[in-house]
Parts: C-alpha cells; sequence; structure tokens
C-alpha cells in the first residue's frame, strides 16, 4: 500500500487534473486528511447551500456522511454527479427512522385523527425517502442552525391544535422545543417505532404539542451530565458548549448550544485566555484546540470516553484518492443518485428549509 506522503500527493494531483470538473465539499467531523483537500467545509446547512450554488461542477465529491450526499444529489441539477467516496459512511440516527416506519407513524396519527393538524419537520439527518414523506405532507427539512425557524414555520401553518412531528432526533427537537420555542416537556412525547401504536394512546398523541421520533445521534447522545460537572471541577471558569444533538439535561447544564458553524462562529469571536469544553464530535473539536491554541483559547474535549463518529471517519484518505483517481480515469464511482419520485418531494421539503426567514 502507498505510504501517505503519496496519497497526499495523489489526491492533489488529481484534483489539479479535474480542475472546475470537480467541488470538493467536506464536514467539519471529517478527518485532517480529508478536510485538507475540501473547497468548501460547513455545517450541514452550509453543505446543502453550496452544493445548490456549484451549477458549473460536472462532480460533487462529498466527504461526509450518506444523507448529505442524498440532498447534494436532490439540490444539483440532474446532469451534476454526487460522490460518496465510501458507501459504508451511513448515520445511525437518519437509519432509526425507515419509510416503512414512518408510514406506520402516519396511519396511527391518522386514527388518532391528528394527521390533518400535524406538520412534520425532519433533520437534514435523515434519509431522502423520509424528506420525501415530509414534503408530500406539507413539511420541511431543518438543521441544527434553523430547527427553530423551521419549527415558528410549521406551527404558523395551521391553527392553535397544529403540533409537529419531529424527525428522527428527538434531542434536537426537544432541545428546540423547550429552549427556543417556549413549550414545556410535557408538551412533547416521544413515539417508539418498535411499539404498537408508538407506545402512545390518543388522547396522548392529542394533547401533545411535539411528536418527537425516538431517534438519536450515537456519539452525541453519549455526552453526560456527570461529563459537565466534571469538566466545570477540573476548569474553574469553563465555558461549555455543546450541540444540540445532546441530550436535554446536557444541554441545560451546559452555558451554549449551537451547530457545527456555531460553535467554531463563537470560538472565534471568544476572548484570548477563555476556556472552552466543546460536546461535539472529536475530529472537529481536536482541530479547534490545535487552532486556537494559538490564540490564547483553551479547548477541550467535554467527555473524554466519547469517541470520533465512526461511519464520519470512513471517508479515509485512501477513499478519497480512489474516488478523485477514478473520475480522472472517467470513471464516476459510488454515485448517489435520488430516484425521480423521491428527489421530488424531498426536494419540496428542502426547498422549503431553504426559504425559511
Ligand atoms: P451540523 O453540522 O448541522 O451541526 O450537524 C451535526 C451532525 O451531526 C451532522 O451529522
Ligand atoms: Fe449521524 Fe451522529 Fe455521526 Fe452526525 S455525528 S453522522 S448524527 S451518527
Amino acid at each position: 500500500a502507498p505510504s501517505a506522503p503519496d496519497l497526499v500527493e495523489r489526491a492533489r494531483a488529481a484534483k489539479e487534473a479535474l480542475g472546475d470538473k470537480v467541488f470538493v465539499l467536506g464536514h467539519h467531523y471529517q478527518r485532517d486528511e480529508v478536510i485538507q483537500f475540501a473547497d468548501v467545509t460547513g455545517d450541514s446547512f452550509k453543505l446543502a447551500r453550496e452544493a445548490a450554488a456549484r451549477p458549473g461542477s460536472e462532480y460533487i465529491v462529498f466527504c461526509g456522511v450518506h444523507f448529505m450526499a442524498e440532498s447534494a444529489d436532490i439540490l444539483t441539477a440532474d446532469s451534476q454527479q454526487v460522490v460518496l467516496p465510501d458507501l459504508a459512511a451511513g448515520c445511525s440516527m437518519a437509519d432509526m427512522a425507515t419509510a416503512e416506519q414512518v408510514a406506520e407513524c402516519w396511519d396511527v396519527l391518522t386514527d388518532a385523527g391528528v394527521a390533518g393538524s400535524t406538520v412534520p419537520v425532519s433533520y437534514m439527518n435523515s434519509s431522502a425517502d423520509i424528506k420525501a414523506f415530509t414534503g408530500r405532507h406539507g413539511g420541511t427539512i431543518c438543521t441544527s442552525s434553523n430547527a427553530k425557524r423551521a419549527l415558528d414555520w410549521a406551527f404558523g401553518q395551521g391553527g392553535p391544535d397544529t403540533r409537529v412531528l419531529f424527525l428522527p432526533d428527538q434531542h434536537l427537537g426537544r432541545n428546540t422545543a423547550v429552549r427556543d420555542m417556549g413549550l414545556s416537556l410535557d408538551d412533547c412525547v416521544v413515539y417508539n417505532p418498535h411499539k404498537p401504536g408508538g407506545g402512545l394512546t390518543a388522547e396522548e398523541l392529542r394533547a401533545a404539542k411535539m411528536i418527537l421520533w425516538r431517534g438519536h445521534c450515537s456519539v452525541h447522545g453519549r455526552f453526560s451530565l456527570e461529563s459537565v460537572r466534571d469538566v466545570r471541577e477540573r476548569i474553574p471558569g469553563v465555558n461549555v458548549l455543546v450541540h444540540p444533538e445532546c441530550k436535554h439535561e446536557v444541554v441545560s447544564a451546559a452555558d451554549q448550544v449551537g451547530s457545527t458553524e456555531h460553535i467554531i462562529r463563537t470560538l472565534e469571536n471568544a476572548p484570548a485566555g477563555s476556556k472552552w469544553a466543546i460536546g461535539t464530535e472529536l475530529n472537529l473539536v481536536r482541530r479547534l484546540a490545535n487552532r486556537f491554541a494559538a490564540e490564547d483559547k483553551e479547548v477541550v474535549f467535554l467527555d473524554k470516553t466519547v469517541c470520533f463518529c465512526s461511519t464520519m471517519n470512513r471517508i479515509d484518505l485512501p477513499h478519497l484518492v480512489w474516488a478523485l483517481e477514478s473520475l480522472v480515469d472517467g470513471k464516476v464511482v459510488n454515485r448517489i443518485q435520488v430516484e425521480p419520485e423521491t428527489e421530488k418531494y424531498a426536494k419540496l421539503a428542502l426547498e422549503r428549509m431553504l426559504a425559511l426567514p
């Protein structure tokens, strides 16, 4: 196998040979060895917009996970080809809501007489099928940077009895409802797709303002209240800044909450000498710790036992080199292509998100 310096050289050469034909997008959770080749880095929202804003690029190489590449395919022209360097880069959260389960849930809501007053809001971290379901039923997509605006929009779609079905991340749904919308924990119920009727009675569904799908991120779900308490003891004066995919108790104990872009901006604007414990994916936190050490800002990982997102890490330099060199040879490998009928409705939901005020 070629050594790493060879791979760096090969990636550089392949990108150069492709020139403007290729545009490489990199999510903030990607490895250093990959992110160095990204033309643009960003959170899910920024990357979706960047993909849509590159009509001149024949190939979009998406260094991220499957649902992001699907969204890029939906938002780009049919002639543009989206490549995911490793098809095994999925997302365990997105896998927690299948099209069959969500269709069954809608039947449950219909039987309870609440489907007509329910607006689906689906997190970007969901399959194209779930986005299409959302579009078909008058809903929108959201990301961690616009979840409040998406909920404001959704609640404005109907009368006072309007409720939201939030898919698939219960934590982002609950945190946004309670922190940003002034709803209470009692306004939220959790729909468990593994239980008949979601484990809820018709009365509970009728009384709920937020029906939260029982999904979570396997990385962010592991930060605990203890980790917040420990870091405050270990580092006096530390600011705890976490991603809204963390559990509600963790978010409540933190000083600040925000998407990956928000986390980066907050650190950029922080004064020298400040101390930060960050609760998000480790590749990003390590990069931020290195970058801000030079500005005398101390950045630590919130919980030493939480590890990388294993699927984000599937995209490594060998896979990127393989994808780029294949394009140089005129071969498109690992193309992500959403089927037209799904794309039509998923696009509707994504465009509603892009049009949010
Ligand atoms: P953002 O990049 O939108 O903050 O999302 C985090 C995430 O978990 C992506 O998989
Ligand atoms: Fe999915 Fe969580 Fe990994 Fe993001 S960090 S891709 S939500 S498992």
